[in-house]
């Protein structure tokens, strides 16, 4: 069983994705903490539900993002988790503790990556006339929404679509993209060598694609 150690800072719906396929056996793994830079936020009633250990580490009795990073960090090793999974973990991170976790640390961002970094993603990819959005999760670098993608999930934009409308629809793929890449990782079949993502043996050339079209 691997040890996981989720950030978040909000709903962490994609959190009780990854918490239900620990249970049903389709994750080898366990969630042993919740860490949220936000006090009160439902990711952690999710987790607490669940029996991990939910922690606060509020970023605003930090002098700085150093000092902030340094508490998680401390927090984070405690644990000795196999992976660290940011799940709408709404901080950027300095470059010290993202290669800290080098190959061990991913994200999950909603946009079909190398497209839409940053937010508001779903209203641009719709002023852009896209025919589809999606998520990519991927490994975490210092570079912002950056890092080696893993792997994506797509869903089509309907003529009329809101951002709000779009995000429900990405966000429904998102819960079967996480768990997903996430048993792959604790199978040991994925991994980050020399910046390269290997799934089975094979260096991805493009993130793989789900197959979520019974989402
Ligand atoms: C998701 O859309 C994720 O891609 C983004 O933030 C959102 C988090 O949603 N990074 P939730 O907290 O998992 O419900």
């Amino acid at each position: 069983m691997k040890r996981l150690v989720v950030l978040v800072s909000g709903s962490g719906s994609n959190l009780q994705a990854i918490l239900d396929a620990c249970t049903n056996g389709s994750i080898q793994g366990q969630v042993v903490a919740v860490i949220s830079n936000r006090p009160g936020v439902r990711a952690l009633i999710r987790a607490v539900q669940s029996g991990a250990d939910a922690i606060t580490i509020d970023h605003k009795q930090f002098a700085s993002r150093e000092e902030f990073d340094q508490a998680m960090q401390m927090k984070i090793d405690g644990y000795a988790p196999d992976f660290i999974l940011c799940a709408g973990f709404m901080r950027i991170l300095t470059n010290g503790f993202v290669e800290h976790y080098s190959g061990k640390m991913v994200n999950i961002h909603p946009s079909l990556l190398p497209k839409y970094t940053g937010l508001d993603t779903h209203q641009r990819a719709i002023e852009a006339g896209d025919s589809h959005a999606g998520a990519t999760v991927h490994f975490v670098t210092p570079e912002l929404d950056g890092g080696p993608l893993i792997m994506q999930a797509q869903v089509p934009i309907l003529a009329d679509d809101t951002a709000l409308e779009l995000s429900k629809r990405v966000l429904a793929a998102e819960h079967q993209l996480y768990p997903a890449v996430t048993r792959l990782l604790c199978e040991d079949r994925l991994c980050l060598i020399e910046d390269k993502v290997m799934i089975d043996g094979r260096k991805l050339q493009f993130p793989e694609q789900m197959d979520n079209t019974s989402a």
